[in-house]
């Protein structure tokens, strides 16, 4: 942490932790296949335009390839999607592996089973520190009958109830 900061790293992680989102797959198509990661920094941003906005850590390789395709799709992950949100954490896997998809319209896969869809263009990216703030205009979006979504809180998995 910088050094103008009375906190520690831990605390940063923790109290933010205390915050509760939802998790998407953000993916892309490339030249080279399909590319894809987990988000818990998704938020929507404007309605006029139509802007929505993730974080990616300047260290991501996926990230580094979606920015240069230019176009991504937001794969917002239901309650039964666990599985799927490690393993498009986890670096050396073939993440799409067993993985059914259908290309959005821009081309990126959207994964089957998700709670709904939204396919962007990269818009603009803004520094965020150690991260990156990647703002995409929605071109085309869609949610699918289904149950609960995937929730995130204090580095664990959970579902939502009313
Ligand atoms: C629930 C969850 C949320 C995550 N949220 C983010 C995020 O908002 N931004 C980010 O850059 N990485 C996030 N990650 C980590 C990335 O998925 C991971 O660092 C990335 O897939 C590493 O592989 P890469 O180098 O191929 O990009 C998250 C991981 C999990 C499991």
């Amino acid at each position: 942490m910088g050094d103008t900061s009375g906190f520690q790293a831990a605390e940063f992680r923790l109290v933010l932790g205390h915050f509760p989102t939802g998790v998407v797959v953000v993916t892309a198509r490339t030249a080279s296949g399909p590319v894809g990661l987990s988000v818990n920094s998704f938020t929507a941003v404007s309605l006029d335009p139509p802007l929505v906005s993730f974080c990616a850590d300047r260290r991501s390789t996926s990230w580094a390839r979606i920015r240069s395709a230019g176009a991504f799709c937001v794969n917002i992950l239901a309650e039964d999607q666990e599985a799927l949100s490690r393993v498009f954490a986890r670096r050396g896997a073939d993440r799409f592996d067993g993985v059914g998809w259908t290309p959005a319209p821009s081309g990126a896969p959207r994964l089957d089973g998700v709670l709904g869809w939204v396919d962007c263009a990269v818009e603009v990216v803004h520094d965020g520190g150690d991260h990156e703030i990647c703002v995409g205009r929605v071109h085309d979006l869609d949610v699918t009958e289904g149950d609960g979504p995937l929730v995130f809180y204090r580095g664990g998995y959970g579902r939502f109830e009313a």
